[in-house]
């Protein structure tokens, strides 16, 4: 089967601090680096390199870098070059491990919606849609892939409440993180395990993540023990590697320990995209 992911497009520009900053504060940082980011293509990376056969829709600007995610073997047919600039992130990473990031969405927001769904054209029953919330038109997105037939795999990230609650009737698995799955209850007064959605995963950091569908035992897996140096698209690494392995159709244990051995490789270097482990890496860590 197939996974398409339509999302953000981003240049990451990680600067590593040497402490939290200050509101007020100016402070060097002890390195610079740009690179390819953007939670929707952080998953489709980490899809990819999981061993997955990835379509990535989105958009970018003259220039962009549609080129950076072929070279991961993604099909980029369906990324448009549209006027406004490609995305970026303004990432800064604290000693630890830790981040803050601001987005400028740009080109993420200004996608073609009949463009993109388009790009399902090809898509059968069965296959798999990862989506986010830092592009346009997500929640249409959702309801034109379930009406193909196809499983949204949605990933509430940034937390967006109003968004959160346009995706959930067109999402069959919901992503979300401990603080996300809290900001959604409070917002829809409702706890998690009660949303209208086949099965809800909670992604914990170092306390592992738990898989609860409807009718089933929850099933929770801990996280691979690690030497973290960069969180960053961590949380996207998870999805994407989930993605692949339930493309290959691994039982739900299965393919939790697959993502959580791949997020465990991920937070144990800097980056983003580049930091996301191959299918051999995330196999040596399952087997050890
Ligand atoms: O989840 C990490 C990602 O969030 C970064 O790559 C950055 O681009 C932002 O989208």
């Amino acid at each position: 089967m197939t996974i398409y992911c339509y999302g953000s497009i981003n240049q990451d520009h990680i600067y590593a601090l040497p402490h939290r900053l200050a509101p007020g504060e100016t402070l060097a940082a002890d390195s610079y680096r740009v690179e390819l980011g953007g939670k929707g293509a952080n998953q489709s990376v980490a899809a990819a390199r999981a061993g997955a056969v990835v379509h990535h829709i989105g958009a970018v600007g003259a220039g962009g870098a549609q080129s950076q995610l072929a070279a991961f073997g993604i099909d980029v047919a369906g990324v448009q070059v549209v006027a406004e600039a490609t995305g970026h992130a303004i990432i800064l990473l604290e000693p630890g491990g830790e981040n803050s990031i601001v987005i400028h969405p740009g080109a993420n927001r200004a996608l073609d919606l009949d463009a993109a769904k388009a790009a399902l054209d090809g898509a059968e029953i069965g296959d798999l849609l990862l989506i986010q919330n830092e592009t346009a038109h997500v929640a249409e997105m959702a309801e034109h892939a379930m009406g193909l037939g196809m499983e949204v795999i949605y990933s509430a990230a940034p937390f967006d409440a109003k968004a959160a609650a346009a995706v959930l009737p067109f999402t069959n698995m919901l992503i979300l993180n401990a603080v996300e799955a809290q900001q959604l209850q409070d917002s829809l007064g409702v706890p998690f395990e009660d949303l209208p959605v086949e099965t809800v995963i909670v992604t914990k950091g170092a306390d592992g993540a738990s898989w609860h569908a409807r009718g089933t035992p929850e099933i929770h897996v801990p996280a691979m023990a690690a030497q973290v140096v960069d969180t960053t698209g961590a949380g996207d690494c998870f999805t994407g590697a989930l993605a692949a392995a339930l493309d290959e159709v691994m039982l739900p244990q299965d393919a939790m320990r697959f993502a959580a051995a791949a997020a465990g490789l991920q937070v144990g270097r800097k980056g983003t995209a580049g930091a996301m482990p191959s299918r051999a890496e995330i196999d040596a860590a399952l087997a050890g």
